[in-house]
């Protein structure tokens, strides 16, 4: 089964709301040609509204970097999945930083996921295993859980607005990433084994599931060569128009039909 690449930059905590627009207006036009891959920004909560106007109408897609799953209360500093609507496109969650700092437990990531889908909007679920974790063997369970407790009470027929991300821990920011093998392993078997089981093989052959941790354009083509990997999500090589231009470049031409 075909499955549309999608390559999302995660801008994490940079760029004001001036560079993010002026950033998106450059980038727009240098990927403008590259549309086999969904291509998608997300930038920070203050440069969204600006991002989406400079945006209109043209193919770049927007995620935020979390929602929360309530649509207003008492709760100081959240944005929730109702406000982004018509703003963004996509909204990242469980990423592995929001868990660590802001401690996000898989409990809050599934319920942010279902307020996501709730109000039209698509989730980038991340997932992925702890260096320790890792040398002892654990990543398959580890990970696995993380898929099955994030898509708890996801129904079939929203699958299809549902995007996973695997990203060991260990290569976010590091430099050090997995080998494309490695990736595809890990996401074959934890990843879309655990949908299989879900929601039957129809579904886990649709699902994108995209690797993230350390992807930039020396190893992009790794990445994309691989079965399992439908696409990337990027954290410091999105901040860069060139380099981020390349990895769109080389998502779009390898994946591409
Ligand atoms: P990195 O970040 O590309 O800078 O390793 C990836 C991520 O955190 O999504």
């Amino acid at each position: 089964m075909s499955r549309t690449p999608i390559i999302a930059g995660n801008w994490k905590m940079h760029k004001s709301p001036n560079e993010s627009v002026m950033f998106a207006s450059e980038l727009v036009e240098r990927v403008a040609s590259f549309d086999n891959a969904e291509r998608v920004i997300a930038p920070t909560f203050l440069s969204i509204s600006g991002v989406a106007d400079a945006l209109l109408g043209t193919p770049l897609q927007i995620a935020a970097q979390d929602a929360h799953w309530a649509d207003a209360g008492a709760y100081t500093s959240q944005v929730s999945a109702e406000m982004l609507r018509g703003f963004v496109n996509y909204v990242i969650i469980g990423h592995s930083e929001r868990r660590a700092y802001l401690h996000d437990s898989d409990e809050d990531v599934n319920k942010k996921a279902k307020a996501i889908l709730a109000h039209g909007l698509k989730p980038i679920i991340a997932v992925g295993e702890s260096l320790t974790q890792n040398e002892a063997g654990e990543t398959v369970a580890f990970v696995s859980g993380q898929v099955r407790a994030a898509l708890d009470g996801i129904v079939a027929s929203d699958m299809a607005k549902v995007v996973i991300a695997y990203e060991p821990i260990w290569a976010i920011g590091t430099g050090l990433s997995a080998s494309g093998a490695q990736a595809n392993d890990i996401i074959a078997s934890a990843v879309r084994t655990t949908v299989r089981q879900l929601y039957g093989d129809t579904i886990a052959d649709g699902t994108r599931i995209q690797y993230g941790g350390s992807v930039k354009p020396s190893n992009m083509e790794e990445f994309m060569s691989q079965p399992d990997i439908d696409g990337a999500l990027v954290g410091g090589a999105s901040l860069n128009v060139d380099d981020f231009t390349a990895l769109i470049e080389i998502a779009s031409r390898v994946k591409g039909d």
